[in-house]
């Protein structure tokens, strides 16, 4: 363990290793092994990751199993090399290989808009600015696949709570970062640059929405969204928005960048939900990443991917035509 957690379940920046000094150690690991193989780039690639996880920062967090599933969990490789996010290429395996490149340090996320307090926070205080807890939740993607990984982090209510939402304040607008001298694949038109997401005021203040800042125990890998990103469980994967700069509160419901691409394909609450397809495909089954073998059964999609309790929420609504 780099550092202990104080009293509070609060971790300090001082407690945090710096990321220059754990660059430092990696760069200078790194320097040795090459030289050790010099003129072998396949040390590079297969190795990165590793050393990646050996020298990741350890994040303190307490277990909050009341909104943990006891799942298998799907394995750190598999989760952290199976990904989306599209900013570093559109292939599956394309975020791990490209990621390095995203400077996460220093960081802040702006809170703005319908608010009484906006405010810019430095990851570091957004790091302590609620004790930190370990939820194991389930990922289902739209794309059909899921996976079950121990996510870190803390309500994004305790955040929206510090600025003070106004009357007006309805939705809530999520802006990821958008740079192209560190992403490379903003050069292709895939989305319209930058990702957003939002959520209803009522689904951002939702318990179970979580601020990640780490999973298994560490701090986010690049590819997985550091250093902050939403996740929100009962949603496909891509409302859980990666690498966040800005939160808006606002008065109209906001775009985002799937609704935009494909308006038919994507709707804005991307509820999980088996009775109503993609139009090109079925949701009423997934493949859970690490049981893929032949025979292996498909699981079958539960509605709010299992997260009955946020039915209450949508009350009312005709979730066919609110997809
Ligand atoms: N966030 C950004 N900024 N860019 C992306 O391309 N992809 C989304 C979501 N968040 C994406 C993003 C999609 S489609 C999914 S399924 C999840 O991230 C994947 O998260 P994971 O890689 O941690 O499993």
């Amino acid at each position: 363990m780099l550092f202990k957690r104080n009293p509070d379940g609060i971790i300090l920046p001082s407690e945090i290793t710096p990321r220059e000094v754990y660059e430092g150690r990696r760069q200078f690991i790194a320097r040795a092994a090459a030289t050790a193989v010099a003129g072998s780039g396949i040390w590079e690639m297969a190795n990165r990751e590793a050393f990646a996880q050996a020298t990741a920062q350890r994040l303190a967090a307490t277990r909050n199993a009341a909104l943990s599933t006891t799942e298998a969990q799907t394995s750190f490789k598999d989760a952290s090399s199976y990904n989306n996010y599209y900013e570093f290429g559109t292939d599956k395996g394309d975020p791990v290989e490209n990621a390095h490149t995203l400077k996460t340090r220093p960081w802040t996320v702006t809170i703005e808009g319908e608010v009484k307090k906006p405010v810019t926070l430095d990851i570091d205080r957004i790091l302590k600015l609620a004790p930190l807890e370990e939820r194991v939740y389930r990922l289902r993607c739209v794309e059909g696949w899921s996976m079950v990984i121990p996510w870190v982090g803390y309500s994004l209510s305790n955040l929206l709570k510090q600025v003070e939402p106004t009357g007006n304040a309805k939705y809530v607008e999520f802006t990821t970062l958008a740079d192209r001298r560190q992403m490379p694949g903003l050069r292709s038109p895939v989305l319209d640059w930058p990702y957003v997401e939002g959520l209803r005021m009522d689904e951002a203040m939702h318990p179970l929405a979580l601020l990640a800042v780490g999973m298994y125990g560490q701090v986010l890998p690049n590819q997985n969204g550091a250093p902050v990103r939403l996740v929100v469980p009962w949603k496909y994967g891509f409302k859980s928005a990666k690498s966040i700069v800005r939160i808006r509160l606002v008065s109209r419901q906001p775009r985002t960048a799937w609704n935009d691409s494909a308006p038919n394909e994507y709707g804005f609450y991307s509820n999980v939900n088996p009775n109503v397809d993609h139009p090109r495909w079925s949701q009423a089954t997934e493949r859970r990443i690490g049981e893929d073998g032949f025979f292996q059964r498909k699981r079958k999609t539960l509605m709010f991917n299992g997260y009955d309790q946020v039915a209450s929420l949508y009350g009312g609504m005709d979730l066919k035509k609110f997809f």
